[in-house]
């Protein structure tokens, strides 16, 4: 293991004013300081365009912390963090304003004994993404000599294949990949890092994970929040790419991959993108079997003050986004060969939840010793918020001669009070510190997922308007979801 000297340097934050610097990014930070991680050679710098003192921003950030989460905050260590914390006032493509930023990262280097190493943060819109890394090599602060400098980089990564070729060259021109660090935030979730410890550390998992043994896998990740504030992002964005293209493609690969050779960050990550670069593209019948879109609308009688999606801020009258999507997708290699894949999530659906189910092939139902329907095995690794596995399976019904009922064998492990999760982001900070790549998104991964997309969003373009259906707020989803499966004598699994 690293020593954790080697986290020392400048955390460069550009959108320091931002949502995610004040709710994520600085009380993961804090929590780093709280667990002893963080050395004395470290420091924060925050860039905003509007104006405000280190004393004022010190104590915005504070209040954040308060309010976003639900550490108790030690006076003591607060001080401690936020005097290293320093605002300042840059717009990110004033290309001169950059020597201001250099030089006083330089002095900040003396004072710390950082080294001249950093880590950039893009928490910006993703439209300074390019000209923040155009800044930062015109004034040549990338040196990697010497020192270390990386880049993180928050998603979406493009918008689609074309884009996000765009940015890439324009990164890899500055950072070598292995600098560059495409923050995938899932990847930092407790249960999705346990896919693969679940799978590979556990025989009698393993010997069935294929489809010999395997019906069908489905992948839900459902929000109860709307669009929020991010009504022009997400016209452009809509289910697909926001969550699917990323989030859910990351975690059908851990799911469905090979082992790896070890959990070195090149050997995992070559085995998930096998995993992408597998999926069966879509053809113009496809899309209509296999996808449902779904816009969220009121429900005038249940929830009255909750808008549709086409009444939010930022959202044409007329808007043709998806905020639901269903998929079902097949891999073309030899361990899942005819094995559906189900993915499905949505904004607006009548609850939070993520998991992942494995449904086992069933015994014959043909089989004359059970006079009933028998229900097949699953296996469901929960996500959030409740984190854990469990197998449900058969047992004879207490008291009764041959009945069967289905039984829950329950590994919970948030459950207990003494028990909680880092968020995603503080152990992907602290990854990024340390300089472990394996928990972000290598770019072959990224190029995969779009041409995917790409191409599936081609063959749906005529054909949207057909494809797009409503579904009440608080529902959990339209009802051609639960057709889709129906017509392979499937069903979501609701747990
Ligand atoms: C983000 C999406 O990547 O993930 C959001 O842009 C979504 O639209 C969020 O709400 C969900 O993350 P989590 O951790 O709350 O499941």
């Amino acid at each position: 293991m690293r020593s954790y000297k080697n986290a020392c340097c400048i955390f460069v934050i550009f959108g320091g004013t931002g949502d995610l610097t004040h709710k994520k990014l600085i009380p993961a930070i804090y929590n780093l300081v709280k667990e002893d991680r963080l050395t004395e050679n470290f420091a924060v710098v925050s860039i905003g365009r509007r104006i405000k003192t280190d004393e004022e921003y010190r104590k915005e950030l504070l209040d954040s912390i308060r309010k976003y989460t639900d550490a108790e905050i030690h006076s003591s260590l607060w001080e401690a963090l936020s005097k290293k914390i320093y605002y300042m006032s840059l717009n990110f493509n004033d290309v001169q304003g950059y020597q201001k930023l250099k030089h006083f990262l330089e002095d900040l280097d003396t004072r710390y004994d950082t080294k001249g190493n950093r880590v950039f943060y893009l928490a910006t819109a993703p439209t300074y993404f390019d000209v923040v890394v155009d800044c930062i090599d015109a004034n040549n602060m990338v040196d990697n000599r010497t020192s270390w400098q990386r880049i993180v980089i928050e998603k979406p990564f493009g918008s689609d294949l074309a884009s996000a070729q765009y940015l890439n060259k324009k990164i890899t021109r500055v950072f070598s990949e292995e600098n560059i660090y495409r923050i995938d935030h899932y990847l930092g979730k407790e249960m999705i890092q346990n896919i693969m410890f679940i799978r590979f550390a556990n025989g009698i998992f393993e010997p069935l994970w294929n489809n010999r043994c395997i019906d069908n896998i489905q992948i839900t990740v459902f929000e109860s929040i709307g669009i929020e504030s991010r009504g022009a992002y997400y016209e452009k964005s809509g289910a697909l790419r926001d969550m699917v293209q990323n989030h859910l493609f990351q975690m059908l690969a851990l799911t469905a991959m090979e082992p790896p050779k070890s959990f070195s960050t090149t050997d995992v990550r070559d085995e998930k993108v096998k995993i992408i670069q597998s999926l069966k593209g879509f053809s113009e019948e496809d899309v209509h079997n296999h996808v449902v879109m779904g816009q969220y609308v009121s429900n005038e009688e249940k929830n009255r003050n909750i808008l549709g999606y086409r009444e939010e801020n930022g959202v044409s009258e007329t808007s043709d986004t998806e905020t639901f999507v269903a998929l079902k997708v097949l891999l073309q290699n030899a361990r899942w060969e005819g094995v559906p894949f189900y993915l499905r999530t949505g904004k607006r659906v009548g609850k939070k939840t993520a998991y992942i189910s494995v449904q086992f092939k069933n015994i014959p139902q043909t089989n004359t010793l059970y006079n009933q329907l028998i229900d097949p095995n699953l296996l469901v690794i929960r996500i959030q918020p409740w984190e854990g596995v469990f197998l449900k399976f058969n047992v004879k019904k207490p008291r009764s001669a041959e009945d069967i009922v289905s039984a829950k064998m329950d590994f919970c492990q948030n459950c207990h009070m003494e028990y909680k999760s880092p968020e995603a982001y503080e152990r992907l900070l602290w990854d990024v510190m340390k300089g472990d790549s394996t928990l972000f998104t290598r770019w072959d991964e990224v190029e995969y997922s779009w041409r995917f997309i790409d191409q599936m969003t081609k063959c749906c373009k005529g054909d949207r308007q057909k494809i797009l259906t409503n579904y009440e707020v608080g529902s959990l989803g339209p009802k051609e979801a639960d057709d889709m499966l129906a017509k392979d004598h499937k069903k979501w699994w609701e747990v």
